[in-house]
């Protein structure tokens, strides 16, 4: 801890912080609830208890899934039949009134939103989920809070202590000497990256909504502050944090203010915190980020093993939706092997969709080094999946076109992205069903939690009154955050895509399970292969490694694979298979276990 916070502040003011901090800790350590404190020990006694193979993921909205915290726990059976023991339910703390970015900009740290419960509601989801094997994620937002926050009401009322816990400016000359660097996150509906303030009568930095107010993590107060949230919020159930928007945390003149290095150290300093009042909870990093910068947040040089847990995959997400779209591999594959191996005690949340957009952040010179030209591969991507381009079923939305940078990012579920809204017939049905699940094989087959979105497990489309709510109507993401159709998970089975998706699903879980070589310790490598539309990917484990194979394209292929002793058993089909030609059909993903 006194590393991480010497990284951040002069000496003598990380002494203070120091104190302070270890104080708080004592004091959230004894108030910690004895069902809490037994599950520290016996995850202190199995620390790896995140990166085995059989967690499975689930991410989102409470109210969306079931209306309130009591629904959640009401369908906790639903959740166990897929196999999931990992809870993502979006922010759910009192936000401020309207628009509140999905609850992105918190009113109140310390209270649940009114309609989904209360704190006490809270905590009994988070005992119900833990008997039945889950644990509960909640979201940790880093950056900012709502103008409504006490914090920023505070301020506005004039008090100078909380008025320095945000980045404010009398006038432009600050902001525009940032702007200079900075690029912009919602430039659509939130341009620029400052609002004037009228109460403050001052610019405040807000990098994403203009409701929504960055923090000044250089004011060590700020941290202090968050160091009792985290204690909150654990103490409360939360087995694993989510730290959103961390790489904003930071900001320096003439940077584009994002994965400077102190963001490192905030997450070493709330991770040595948590290590001594909660050793049961790990911490998630949410880095949207390139290739180049994401293994970082799992801890890089000298944060190695003492940053976050987890962090989401985003590079392997926006890779399979690459490869789906070119049914070409090639750019996955140097993409994928370009990234440095993550530190073994880590894991990746892996995914193929979330409750956000996808961005295309396909690396320049990961594209060159396969022919490509970066720039028109992401102009490709963004025309396939809002179905511009001639032969593509998908049926996304432009998010937040940026004319200066050329940038299209993609809302739309899984199931409307690959194709389900104009699949008409058996035919198209059965391609649907095959790269939604060829995409999820991806993801549970690399290693680390596999994170279903809701309502993916049984292919739900976009939501065509996404823009009725007048709070969501400027913010399509909203397409692909549906109300869960419980309808038709009760009738699933007589849907042509829904049944074989949730089947598919539960059958990648439950095989999962059963394999050591997808405990996340294990790197996963991925292959060169002869033929260009499957990827290949090996898992090696003393057991005998793993070889995922999967077919990116509509029609059979047969493929050599590297499998000791010439030939496997696929686990997931229950057939043996040889090395000398793997048969795919179409989508077909294999698990091929070789023996030692
Ligand atoms: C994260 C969230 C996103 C939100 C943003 C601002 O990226 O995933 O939904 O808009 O942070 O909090």
């Amino acid at each position: 801890m006194a590393d991480g916070l010497g990284a951040l502040y002069p000496p003598e003011v990380a002494e203070v912080a120091a104190a302070r901090l270890v104080d708080a800790a004592a004091e959230a350590f004894a108030e910690r609830p004895a069902d809490l404190a037994r599950l520290d020990q016996v995850r202190t006694l199995r620390p790896d208890w995140f990166q085995s193979s059989g967690m499975v993921g689930y991410a989102t909205y409470a109210d969306r899934f079931a209306g309130d915290l009591a629904g959640v726990a009401a369908h906790i059976d639903h959740l166990r039949d897929l196999g999931v023991t990992y809870l993502h339910l979006l922010p759910l703390l009192a936000t401020r009134p309207g628009d509140s970015d999905g609850g992105y900009a918190v009113a109140d740290h310390r209270s649940v939103r009114p309609d989904l419960g209360t704190m006490d509601d809270l905590r009994d989801l988070a005992r119900a989920l833990r008997a039945a094997g889950i644990s509960l994620v909640l979201d940790l937002v880093v950056n900012h809070v709502a103008r409504e926050h006490p914090w920023a009401e505070a301020a506005r009322a004039g008090d100078a202590h909380h008025r320095a816990f945000f980045l404010t400016f009398p006038d432009r000359t600050g902001p525009d000497a940032y702007e200079a660097t900075l690029p912009e996150v919602f430039p659509d509906f939130a341009p620029g990256n400052f609002t004037w303030d009228d109460d403050l009568q001052a610019w405040v930095w807000t990098t994403f909504n203009a409701f929504q107010w960055d923090l000044d993590w250089a004011n060590p107060e700020v941290l202090v502050a968050f160091a009792g949230i985290v204690f909150f919020l654990v103490n409360a159930g939360a087995e694993v944090l989510r730290l959103d928007a961390l790489p904003f945390v930071w900001k320096r003149l003439g940077t584009d203010c994002q994965n400077q290095p102190e963001v490192h150290a905030v997450a070493a300093v709330l991770r040595a915190l948590l290590r001594i009042v909660a050793p049961a909870v790990v911490l998630k990093a949410e880095a949207i980020v390139g290739p180049g910068e994401l293994v970082r947040y799992l801890g890089a040089g000298r944060w190695s093993g003492r940053e976050c847990d987890l962090a989401y995959h985003n590079t392997l997400m926006v890779q399979v939706w690459s490869t789906l779209a070119s049914r070409d591999a090639r750019l996955a594959t140097q993409a994928l092997r370009a990234l440095p191996p993550k530190p073994a005690a880590t894991a990746w949340a892996t995914y193929v969709r979330g409750h956000d957009d996808i961005g295309w952040a396909v690396d320049d010179a990961d594209a060159a080094a396969v022919g490509l030209d970066g720039f028109a591969h992401r102009a490709f991507l963004s025309d396939w999946y809002a179905g511009r381009f001639p032969g593509s079923p998908a049926t996304g939305l432009v998010f937040q076109e940026n004319p200066a940078t050329g940038d299209r990012r993609i809302s739309g579920t899984t199931a409307s992205l690959a194709g389900a809204e104009r699949a008409g017939d058996p035919g198209a049905q059965a391609l649907v069903v095959g790269r939604i699940l060829v995409a999820h094989a991806v993801v549970f087959g690399w290693g680390g939690i596999p994170v279903i979105w809701m309502g993916d497990e049984v292919a739900m489309v976009n939501d065509p009154g996404w823009a009725d709510d007048p709070a969501h109507a400027g913010d399509n993401r909203w397409v692909h955050r549906p109300r869960m159709d419980w309808d038709l998970v009760a009738r699933r089975d007589d849907d042509p895509v829904a049944g074989p998706v949730f089947r598919g699903l539960r059958h990648l879980a439950r095989v999962r399970a059963s394999l050591p070589q997808l405990h996340a310790s294990v790197e996963a490598a991925v292959l060169d292969v002869a033929e260009p539309g499957v990827l290949a990917v090996r898992r090696a484990h003393p057991l005998g490694p793993l070889l995922g194979v999967y077919n990116f394209t509509e029609s059979a292929r047969s493929v050599p694979v590297p499998i000791p002793g010439g030939a496997g058993t696929d686990v997931l089909a229950g057939e043996v298979v040889s090395a000398e030609g793997v048969a795919l059909a179409p989508y077909q993903a294999r698990w091929i276990v070789a023996p030692t």
